[in-house]
């Protein structure tokens, strides 16, 4: 017998049998795309911490949809930057609020693309807190209990204008089960919630703070979003409590420096549909890399991307949607 019996780069010699071999691959059904809405007529604001991104009124909004409607999607999610921002962040209930009156364009221009909602208050109140602030506790800080209702009453309003799924993302405790009660009692049992259940304070969310102008005023979110350092076990209490208010789908966020815990939750619960967020941060870092000539953007991008869905997200929340979609066509 020649030795080694068992050679591993029998499988890896000819491209065909790499292909034939490969486990994780990547499908445009894995993405979902973040798009920012704002007020205005024929905006089209570049982002200049996300090269590549743009705020965009209804009108280019629409022409975004038409463009991206046939690439095959998973779907797009939707950050609105409202044109008053008060305390409470009422633009983001209000049936005429930016982010129903683009939900409404888009179902009319895309009747089959999946519309997903972020249910949050930080691009909404003057405060950028992702909640009610008061100083009940002896200090200014989110209102965890007064928050609740509202985001009930945002998700109902994005559900009628045609959200197809609610994220919510501010890590309010409680905010599936009040969320879920909200879209009951009002007739959307049907319309399913994506969690953001384990998002971590992280500082990976910088470039989308311009993004979506919800930078806080004042402090920071970590006396609600998780402590990086906390162990996965506390990810995996986040996730157990939203499932048991009835999350459909577990996100964890951000994606890269959390595929550890990305793992961890797909491994205890088989079966739960994981969504992972590849932020701002990581898309951002990228991008200035490759502006340099220092990394090549798309290599860069696809093996992010392969890394997240081999620890266990079939669904990838990323900037790179549009890009990803035409490089795994093959373009360059
Ligand atoms: C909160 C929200 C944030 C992101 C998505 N939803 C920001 C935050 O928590 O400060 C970050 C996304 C990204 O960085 O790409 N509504």
């Amino acid at each position: 017998m020649s030795y080694p019996a068992t050679r591993l780069r029998r499988l890896r010699y000819l491209p065909a049998v790499r292909e034939l071999v490969r486990e994780t691959r990547l499908e445009p059904s894995n993405f979902i795309l973040p798009l920012f809405v704002r007020d205005g007529q024929n905006v089209r604001q570049p982002i200049s911490s996300m090269p590549g991104q743009f705020q965009l009124s209804l009108d280019q909004f629409e022409l975004e949809i038409q463009r991206i409607k046939d690439l095959k999607l998973g779907g797009v999610i939707l950050f609105g930057i409202p044109p008053h921002k008060d305390a409470v962040g009422s633009d983001s209930y209000s049936d005429e609020g930016i982010v129903q009156r683009a939900l409404r364009a888009a179902r009319r221009v895309a009747p089959d693309l999946l519309l997903v909602a972020d249910a949050c208050f930080c691009e909404y109140t003057d405060h950028g807190h992702c909640g009610v602030v008061n100083d009940k506790t002896g200090r200014p800080g989110v209102d965890n209990d007064a928050t609740l209702p509202l985001l009930a009453r945002q998700a109902v309003s994005f559900a009628r204008a045609g959200a197809d799924l609610i994220a919510p993302s501010g890590m309010m405790d409680g905010m599936v089960g009040a969320i879920r009660g909200g879209l009951d009692e009002a007739g959307f049992s049907h319309v399913p919630i994506m969690s953001y259940a384990v998002k971590y304070a992280s500082a990976f969310y910088g470039p989308f703070r311009e993004a979506a102008e919800s930078t806080p005023r004042f402090g920071d979110r970590r006396a609600y979003q998780m402590d990086p350092a906390a162990s996965a076990d506390q990810a995996l209490r986040e996730a157990e409590l939203d499932l048991a208010e009835g999350a459909d789908i577990i996100m964890v966020k951000p994606a890269l420096a959390y595929l550890d815990i990305i793992r961890a939750v797909h491994e205890r619960f088989p079966g739960v549909p994981i969504a992972a967020y590849n932020v701002s941060g990581e898309y951002s870092l990228v991008k200035a890399a490759a502006a340099k000539g220092w990394v090549d953007e798309r290599a860069i991008a696809l093996e992010s991307l392969t890394a997240i869905k081999r620890a266990g997200a079939s669904i990838i929340l990323t900037y790179w949607a549009q890009d990803a979609v035409a490089w795994l066509r093959g373009s360059p």
